[in-house]
C-alpha cells in the first residue's frame, strides 16, 4: 500500500487518518509533537479495523522523520486563532510551523505530494512550496473540496434530496472572499439555477462563504474537522489510487484566469503525482472579477509573509 503521513494529530489530522483508513487506500502514519498523542490515536484507529474491516496499517510517531518515503504528506499542524489573536499573528506562527515541517519533507520524502490543510490555507501552500522547492504540481491546498461539500450540503438541504446528487464548484481563496459558483453547481446534471430561486441561491452562496465561521460560532472553542477531514481524504485518495478527480484545490497560478504569482482555488484534475491540469472555465465578467479579487487577497497575505522573512 502507499504511505500517507498526516502531520498534526488534532481533530483535523485524526479525522483525515480515520477517513483514509476507512477507505483502505493507504497505510497511514500520524505524527504529532505531543508525546504519545499520535501513537495513541493511531492505535485506537488500528483497534477499530477488525470491526470496520480495513487492512491499512496505522501508526503514530512523535518524530517528523517518520514522513520518510511517504507518497503523500498531509499538513494539518498549526495554531488555531485564539481570542484576541489577529489573522496576521496566526499567519506568521503557522508559517514557521509549516516551513520547518516542509524542510523535513524535502529531505525525507522528496518525491511526495504535499497536501495542505493548515490555515490560512492558501498562504501556507506558498510557504510549503517555497520550503520544499517542489514543482507546483506537488503542492496543493485542500479547501475547494470542503467549500464545495458545504455548498452541496446546503443545496441538498434546500431541495430535500440526497447530497449524493449534488456537485458544487467553489473557487478562490479559502476565506471570506471565496467564490461559490451557482452556474457550475449541478443536481444530477441540472444546473442549480434551474431548481432554486435566485434569492435562495444567494443565501446559499453567502452561507457557504461563511461556512467555517458558522461552525466556529456553534463549537465556540473549536473549528470544523469532520468535513475538512473528509475533504482532505478525498484529495489524498485521488492521488494514492490514481483515480483522477476534477476538484477545486488551491494551486500556484501561472497566468490561468489572468492570475499569477499566488496560490488560489482553481478547478484542477488531480491524481497520481499531484494535479496535472488546471481546467479553464469560461467565467462571466462578474465571476472572473470575484476570483481575481480573491486572488489579490491571498497575494496580500503572501506579501506580508515575504516582508517578514
Ligand atoms: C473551515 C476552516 C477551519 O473552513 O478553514 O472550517
Amino acid at each position: 500500500m502507499r504511505k500517507v503521513s498526516v502531520i498534526g494529530a488534532g481533530n483535523v489530522g485524526a479525522t483525515v487518518a480515520a477517513e483514509l483508513a476507512r477507505r483502505n487506500v493507504a497505510d497511514v502514519v500520524l505524527i504529532d509533537i505531543v508525546e504519545g498523542f499520535a501513537a495513541g490515536k493511531a492505535l485506537d484507529m488500528a483497534e477499530a479495523a477488525p470491526i470496520v474491516g480495513y487492512s491499512a496499517t496505522l501508526s503514530g510517531s512523535q518524530d517528523l522523520e517518520a514522513v520518510k518515503d511517504s507518497d503523500v504528506v498531509v499538513i494539518t499542524a498549526g495554531a488555531r486563532r485564539k481570542p484576541g489573536m489577529s489573522r496576521s499573528e496566526l499567519l506568521s506562527i503557522n508559517a514557521g510551523v509549516v516551513s520547518s515541517i516542509s524542510k523535513e519533507i524535502k529531505k525525507s520524502a522528496p518525491g511526495s505530494v504535499v497536501v495542505l490543510v493548515t490555515n490560512p490555507l492558501d498562504a501556507m501552500c506558498y510557504v510549503a512550496m517555497r520550503a520544499t522547492g517542489f514543482p507546483r504540481e506537488r503542492v496543493v491546498g485542500m479547501a475547494g473540496a470542503l467549500d464545495a461539500a458545504r455548498m452541496s450540503c446546503f443545496v441538498a438541504m434546500e431541495l430535500g434530496i440526497s447530497p449524493a446528487d449534488v456537485r458544487a464548484t467553489v473557487l478562490g481563496g479559502h476565506g471570506d472572499s471565496m467564490v461559490p459558483l451557482p452556474r457550475f453547481t449541478t443536481v444530477s446534471g441540472i444546473p442549480v439555477t434551474e431548481l432554486i430561486a435566485e434569492k435562495r441561491i444567494k443565501e446559499i452562496v453567502k452561507r457557504t462563504a461563511k461556512g467555517g465561521a458558522e461552525i466556529v460560532g456553534l463549537l465556540q472553542t473549536l473549528s470544523a474537522f469532520y468535513a475538512p477531514g473528509a475533504g482532505a481524504a478525498q484529495v489524498v485518495e485521488a492521488i494514492v489510487t490514481g483515480k483522477a478527480r476534477l476538484l477545486a484545490a488551491s494551486v500556484w497560478a501561472k497566468g490561468e484566469y489572468g492570475i499569477s504569482g499566488t496560490f488560489v482555488g482553481l478547478p484542477v484534475i488531480i491524481g497520481e503525482g499531484g494535479f496535472r491540469k488546471i481546467v479553464d472555465l469560461a467565467l462571466e465578467a462578474d465571476e472572473l472579477q470575484a476570483l481575481r479579487r480573491s486572488a489579490e487577497a491571498v497575494k496580500a497575505s503572501i506579501a506580508a509573509l515575504e516582508a517578514e522573512t
